[in-house]
């Protein structure tokens, strides 16, 4: 080993790269083959340590964008809420390495949960904390300049910044809500739609939570667009036809 290669960070780890991204902890974090109670309990287990790694980036992310979004800097609001879009991206794509757990395997994997139940997840939790807080600060920057949602969709080009925001809100609304119908299916397919999880919670609240979003204006403001359209045409057709 030259000296280039000698780690010269603190902690545990032959090289710098182990000590920084602390794998020895990170790795030691999952079931040893005697613990599991199948073989399958390893890709569970990593499927959702990774969400929750993901997903706390995502908060994280999401809270630098609305302190961005307080002082008025739209450009790095909308850069920060994209990373955190392509972050949850993750968590509902690793969803379907799940879909792979048939359920009898599954069922033994339950046995050792304990009362251990996805609504307590941090990382969601997270996302739902910071979901309606990024919606309050965008409202109000609107209020602060005089300005309507629907001025933001007419006027996109003049208010270019505030517009990025309020499509990255939409995208964000949409994972969500993605990651909802996809944990659903899941479910669905894994322990049934009729039955009751481990909290006592039975899957169809996971259908009605599914329903949910965040800026239900942003996507109300679609209907009202098409609605004064739709009234235009029709004041036009019947203007010049009768
Ligand atoms: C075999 C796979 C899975 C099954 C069968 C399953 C099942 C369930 C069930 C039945 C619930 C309702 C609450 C309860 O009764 O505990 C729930 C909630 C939840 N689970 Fe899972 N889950 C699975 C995988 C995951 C994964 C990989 C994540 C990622 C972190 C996750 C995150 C959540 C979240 C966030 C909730 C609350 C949902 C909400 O508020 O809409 N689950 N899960």
């Amino acid at each position: 080993m030259n000296e280039q290669q000698k780690p010269i960070l603190p902690g545990k780890g032959a090289s710098d790269y182990e000590r920084y991204l602390r794998t020895d902890d990170l790795l030691a974090l999952q079931k040893s083959p005697e613990q599991m109670l199948h073989p399958d309990e390893l890709t569970f287990q990593v499927v959702h340590q990774s969400s929750e790694l993901l997903m706390k980036a995502a908060a994280w992310e999401l809270e630098r964008a609305r302190e961005r979004l307080a002082a008025g800097d739209t450009a790095n609001t909308a850069r920060l809420m994209r990373r955190a879009n392509r972050e949850i991206d993750y968590p509902i794509a690793l969803l379907h390495i799940l879909e792979t757990i048939t359920p009898y395997d599954y069922h033994i994997i339950r046995a050792g949960l304990g009362h251990g139940s996805g609504l307590d997840s941090p990382g969601f939790l997270a996302l739902l904390h910071i979901g309606p807080r990024l919606g309050d600060t965008f409202f109000e920057q609107l209020a602060r300049q005089a300005i309507t949602l629907d001025d933001v969709y007419r006027r996109h080009q003049e208010f270019f910044g505030l517009h990025e925001v309020a499509e990255e809100m939409l995208d964000f609304d949409e994972r969500v809500q993605l990651f909802r119908y996809h944990h659903l299916k899941l479910a669905q397919r894994i322990i049934g739609g009729s039955v009751v999880g481990t909290m006592g919670t039975p899957v169809e609240i996971l259908k009605q939570r599914q329903e949910h979003l965040f800026y239900k204006p942003l996507w109300d403001l679609r209907n009202d667009i098409t609605a004064r359209k739709n009234a235009e045409l029709q004041r036009e057709t019947t203007g010049h036809g009768g």
